[in-house]
């Protein structure tokens, strides 16, 4: 266990020695082993529509875009998606898509999770079916709470950064840093397992702004993370600044996981595609730093390349990927849900609280 100190984390983050780097490396991987164990749980991503209300300034599909040809899933085909996933050993699913603000958008995926659902859990002897997360976005407290009653169980939604400055200098004014706040508190008091996070290596992101996101994400009892680096896209506001870095994306991200992980020992944390993306040691490093997720890309191949939030996105072919994290040193968890054991405590804590 590390406990948060503002003015450490920043020196561990600014030492660019390579032995802190392995010797983090080394304490989140025994952290990890402790106190959740070795295993690798799959979540099978179905990035299932890119089209997109909002205009953040980093992202490859942001509104003002012209050029991702955007696309809908229909219901049957993201259906069939997901019994393949489960019949693979996928027990956990993660929907993906842009924000919309489409009314018939809350209505049509809570038919979809519903419909997964029950075919699904009619499959099982525990009863459970498929888990299924969601990521698409910030809506109302009620419409959250319908998804929930659908079947959906988990929820990640990307504070980006902590800093309200910053904030305001990656998102347009109409996307407002109080508002994900509450989506955020939305989400926890209807239930859901909540996920959240940040990209790294962003312009204008210090190792003070940094080190106070980790604060952020222990204030904030946050069940689920995923942290990636800041990909610049070249049909982007911030591509023109993308070289206002002080640091290496890289490298900062695995420091941020591995005290992430120390600090909070026993949250789900994702190896980001991202991670995996800029560097071909990112799945190796990201699972040594304390990641226990993987989300694999199930979306068909024809929708792949107009869901581009950054370039040169790497896929991998699930069954390598299998072989890849065996490699590394973890087991990988399949037919099971793989649940944040910090939702499980928490959710305990509540029970017993209220006896
Ligand atoms: N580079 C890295 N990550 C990005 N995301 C969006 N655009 C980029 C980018 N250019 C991340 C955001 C968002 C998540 C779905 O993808 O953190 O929340």
């Amino acid at each position: 266990m590390l406990t948060w100190c503002e003015q450490e984390i920043v020196d561990i983050l600014a030492d660019e020695g390579e032995n802190t780097l392995y010797e983090l490396l080394q304490k989140a991987d025994i952290c990890r082993r402790e106190n959740i164990g070795a295993n690798v749980y799959l979540r099978g991503l179905i990035e299932f529509a890119n089209d997109c209300d909002r205009n953040c300034f980093y992202c490859g599909i942001r509104k003002d875009n012209s050029n991702p040809a955007r696309y809908i899933l229909n219901q049957d085909a993201i259906i069939e998606l997901a019994l393949a996933a489960y019949d693979a050993g996928y027990h956990s699913l993660a929907l993906q898509s842009g924000e919309s603000d489409d009314p018939s958008r809350v209505d049509f995926v809570a038919k979809t999770v519903r419909k997964i659902k029950q075919l699904t859990v009619s499959n099982d002897p525990a009863g459970k079916g498929l888990g299924i997360t969601l990521s698409i976005g910030e809506f109302t407290r009620e419409e959250y709470r319908q998804l929930f009653e659908a079947g959906s169980h988990r929820y990640l939604l990307r504070i980006e950064t902590s800093d309200e400055k910053l904030f305001y200098k990656l998102h347009p004014p109409a996307q407002n840093y109080q508002k994900r706040l509450k989506c955020l508190e939305y989400l926890r008091e209807e239930g859901y397992q909540v996920g959240t996070g940040i990209m790294v290596g962003l312009p204008g992101q210090t190792l003070e702004h940094l080190a106070r996101d980790l604060k952020f994400f222990i204030d904030f009892d946050i069940d689920m993370l995923g942290m990636g680096p800041y990909i610049p896209h070249h049909l982007t506001p911030l591509y023109k600044v993308r070289d206002r870095l002080e640091f290496d994306p890289f490298v900062v991200t695995l420091k941020m996981m591995a005290l992430a992980r120390l600090l909070m020992p026993d949250i789900n944390m994702v190896a980001s595609t991202a991670l995996q993306t800029i560097n071909s040691r990112g799945l190796e490093l990201g699972l040594k730093a304390g990641a226990n997720i993987v989300m694999p890309v199930l979306t068909p191949e024809p929708y792949r390349e107009s869901y581009n939030l950054y370039e040169e996105k790497k896929y991998s072919n699930p069954r390598q990927l299998v072989d890849e994290i065996n490699r590394y040193g973890y087991p990988v968890g399949l037919w099971t849900w793989g649940d944040s054991q910090h939702y499980q405590k928490r959710k305990k804590f509540n029970a017993d609280d209220a006896d």
